[in-house]
């Protein structure tokens, strides 16, 4: 049944995006915030302007920028998972194979992108994830992460980074949420302290699982 939107109009446009918009102004919109995550550009300029080209399409077409290799289920929450740049959606799966699927996106410290560009093999073992970059957390605060389907909060004393499961073990609040006095984090909802060096609470049975965090060029990492 027709909507009586003709068949040929854009659907769902986004005023975030001007009817002109080019390759540089979606540039000028991603760099900065894939820079945040530890991503920069494929260093492959011909393939980056070959995908953002067909992202403007779907722009046009679909009012976002979606991923030209995807397809969207028509449901508004799985989709903003597809939206470019994806990459707080699927972190540990790009830190695995130091690129987004597509490859207009490399990890910072990727010299050359050539090399990244098509379906590469995943390395097994532990990886390090970028999460966000060192100003993005002040000391004495601590944010909730996700890593795929973890559910990870980060804390920051002084210039100390840790990483400690999210979810309270008294009844799964959001410790991402809690206070912070020196090395604890005192749960929102019903207050139960917990050291966020070793996950550990005066509760029997009920220590939180920690991840090993590395900071360099600027940048958080979670061991995954
Ligand atoms: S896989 Fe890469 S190009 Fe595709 S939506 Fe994600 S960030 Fe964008
Ligand atoms: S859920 Fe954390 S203290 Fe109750």
């Amino acid at each position: 049944m027709s909507d009586g939107t003709p068949a040929d109009a854009p659907r769902n446009k986004r005023s975030m995006f001007e009817p002109d918009t080019g390759i540089d102004d979606l540039k000028a919109f991603m760099e900065p915030f894939v820079a945040r995550l530890g991503y920069k550009f494929n260093t492959e300029t011909e393939f980056v302007d070959e995908v953002l080209e067909a992202e403007l399409e779907i722009l046009e077409r679909d009012g976002d920028i979606y991923c030209p290799c995807r397809v969207r289920s028509g449901d508004p929450k799985q989709d903003a998972q597809i939206v470019c740049p994806c990459i707080p959606f699927y972190r540990d799966e790009f830190a695995r194979i130091r690129k987004c699927w597509c490859g207009l996106f490399i990890l910072a410290d990727v010299e050359d992108g050539e090399e990244l560009l098509g379906v590469i093999e995943e390395p097994e073992g532990p990886i390090d994830v970028p999460v966000f970059a060192l100003e993005d957390l002040p000391s004495g605060q601590i944010r909730h992460i996700k890593i795929g389907k973890r559910d990870i909060a980060v804390a920051r004393v002084g210039d100390e980074f840790f990483a400690l499961s999210n979810v309270c073990r008294h009844a799964f609040g959001p410790l991402g949420e809690g206070l912070m006095d020196s090395y604890m984090v005192m749960c929102p909802w019903h207050g139960w302290r917990y050291d966020v060096r070793d996950g550990t609470t005066d509760h029997p049975n009920s220590d939180v699982r920690t991840y090993e965090t590395t900071v360099r060029d600027g940048f958080v990492f979670i061991r995954i």
